[in-house]
């Protein structure tokens, strides 16, 4: 899918598809380089991170487990309120594992401090944060992040994983939406 593909849905292009995948490349480095002589579990978070983890994951040189979770937060509309429900938990045992938690964005970080928790709680050797793109409101929350991708504007954003009513997640870039289409 491309932007011919989506009419005029969207307002403007954020981050081209060299720009990511130029970014994960420098992404990838840093984590080969901070996890060498471990092994990592990458988790990701369905269904927005699909995108950011077989790109991050085929230009890791270590050897990687990779396993999902779904969790569904409940908010009004696009604001999430930190109050989660786990919809698919992990396959892995966490125990004394280096996981690495991949996402595609954090907002208010409401969703990953719950996340970053419920982790930690079973024991594991480490749990750090990778993701592709962060917006202002998460320097505000106390949520660390080791690898972020880009810092990006207070707006929503589709494509490369990313949705609005599901749609949008195929396009190989990040953009913003017409007005068009959330009064639709
Ligand atoms: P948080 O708990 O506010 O950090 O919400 C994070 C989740 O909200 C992400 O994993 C996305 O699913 C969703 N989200 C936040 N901002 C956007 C956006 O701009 N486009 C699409 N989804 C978003």
């Amino acid at each position: 899918m491309d932007a011919g593909d989506v009419g005029d849905d969207l307002a403007k292009v954020l981050l081209t598809e060299e720009q990511l995948h130029r970014r994960l490349d420098e992404m990838a480095s840093e984590i080969d380089a901070d996890y060498a002589g471990k092994e990592l579990l990458l988790v990701g978070v369905l269904k927005g991170a699909v995108m950011v983890m077989a790109d991050l994951a085929r230009r890791l040189h270590l050897p990687v487990e990779m396993d999902w979770m779904a969790v569904s937060s409940y908010g009004s509309g696009t604001r999430s309120s930190g109050v989660v429900r786990i919809l698919k938990d992990l396959d892995a045992d966490l125990t004394d594992r280096h996981v690495l938690i991949v996402e595609d964005i954090v907002d208010s970080g409401l969703t990953l401090t719950w996340l970053l928790a419920n982790l930690r709680s079973r024991g594991p050797a480490s749990v750090e944060v990778a993701t592709l793109l962060r917006k202002p409101s998460a320097t505000k929350a106390q949520v660390e992040i080791r690898y972020t991708g880009f810092p990006i504007p207070d707006e929503f954003v589709v494509g490369y994983g990313l949705d609005h009513a599901e749609r949008y997640r195929n396009l190989p870039f990040v953009a913003t939406l017409a007005p068009h289409v959330y009064s639709a």
